[in-house]
C-alpha cells in the first residue's frame, strides 16, 4: 500500500522508483526526526543572504513531509527552532517565523489530501500571537486526521522538556504510582507518541543538539553532508534503507544465543 502510493508519485524509471523497491515496507522506522542544518552554507555558497537558505529549506520540508506521509511513516519530526536560535540576529528569526506562518497556509491542503495530522513541541506560548494563531489553527483544522503525525518542534530544547515534564508531574501532585520511564515519558512533549527509530542530520554534522534528547535513546543515527535545501526523496529513502540494515541491539547482543545443551 505504502509502496503503491509512494510510486503514485514518483516518475517511472527514475533512480527514486528503484530505491523506493528496495524498502522492505514492512520494517519502516516508526518516527523519523530530522535536524534539518545547513541552510546558511546553502546561501553562503551562492553569496546569498543567510535566510534565503532557509527559505528554498520550505522547499525540502514540502518534499519530506509528502513524502514520508505517502511512505507510510507514522511519526515525522522536524526541528525548526530551537530555544538557542534566540541568539541569531531579528531579522533571521523574524524571516524563520514568517516562512513558517506561510508554509502552514499554503501548505494545509497538502496536509489535509494526505490526511496529516500536525502538532507543535516546544514552549509554544513563547512565540508571537501571529504565529501561535497560525500553529493553532494548522492542528485544529488536521485534528481528526488519521495518518502520518507531523511535528515541528519549535522554541524546542530537549533540556526544557525534561525540566517542563518534570515541572508537570511536580504540580500534578504525588503519583499513586511509582515514577518508572514509561510513566515519565507520559509528561513530555511527545507524550503517547512511539520514540524515533532514526534521526537524520543534514550537513556532516556529527551533533545532536539538544534534540529530543530522552526520546533518542535507542534512535539510529543518520548524518549526510547533504545540505538542508537540497534534500529531498532520494536522500530519505536511502536513509530509510541505511535504517534497515542496521542491527537494532537496544544494549542486548548481536544475535539469539544457542540454546545451552542445544546439539
Ligand atoms: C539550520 O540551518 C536550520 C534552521 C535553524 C531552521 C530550519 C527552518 C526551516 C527550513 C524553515 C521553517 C520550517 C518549517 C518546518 C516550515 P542553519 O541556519 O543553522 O545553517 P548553517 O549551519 O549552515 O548556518
Amino acid at each position: 500500500m505504502s509502496l503503491e502510493k509512494l510510486l503514485a508519485w514518483i516518475p517511472t524509471g527514475s533512480p527514486d522508483e528503484a530505491l523506493a523497491r528496495e524498502i522492505d515496507f514492512d520494517r519502516l522506522p516508526s518516527h523519523i526526526a530530522i535536524i534539518m542544518d545547513g541552510n546558511g552554507r546553502w546561501a553562503a555558497r551562492r553569496r546569498l543572504p543567510r535566510v534565503e537558505g532557509h527559505r528554498a529549506g520550505i522547499d525540502a520540508v514540502r518534499d519530506v513531509v509528502e513524502s514520508s506521509a505517502r511512505a507510510g511513516i507514522d511519526v515525522l519530526t522536524l526541528y525548526a527552532f530551537s530555544v538557542e536560535n534566540w541568539k541569531r540576529p531579528a531579522g533571521e528569526i523574524s524571516t524563520l517565523m514568517a516562512l513558517l506562518k506561510r508554509y502552514l497556509r499554503l501548505e494545509l491542503n497538502t496536509l489535509l489530501s494526505n490526511n496529516i495530522r500536525f502538532h507543535v513541541i516546544g514552549r509554544a506560548e513563547d512565540l508571537s500571537a501571529d504565529v501561535r494563531q497560525e500553529l493553532q489553527r494548522g492542528m485544529a483544522k488536521t485534528a481528526s486526521n488519521t495518518g502520518m503525525l507531523f511535528n515541528i518542534a519549535l522554541n524546542y530544547g530537549g533540556r526544557t522538556e525534561i525540566v517542563d515534564a518534570v515541572r508537570r508531574l511536580v504540580q500534578s501532585g504525588v503519583p499513586a504510582e511509582p515514577i518508572d520511564e514509561a510513566r515519565f515519558s507520559q509528561f513530555l512533549y511527545t507524550a503517547g507518541q512511539p520514540d524515533p527509530d532514526l534521526l537524520i542530520r543534514t550537513s556532516g554534522e556529527m551533533r545532536v543538539s539538544n534534540f529530543l534528547l530522552w526520546q533518542i535513546a535507542y534512535a539510529e543515527i543518520w548524518v549526510t553532508d547533504t545540505l538542508w535545501p537540497d534534500f529531498r526523496r532520494h536522500d530519505l529513502l536511502e536513509a530509510i534503507l541505511a535504517y534497515q540494515k542496521r542491527e537494532r541491539r537496544y544494549g542486548g547482543i548481536t544475535s539469539a544465543p544457542v540454546a545451552l545443551g542445544a546439539k
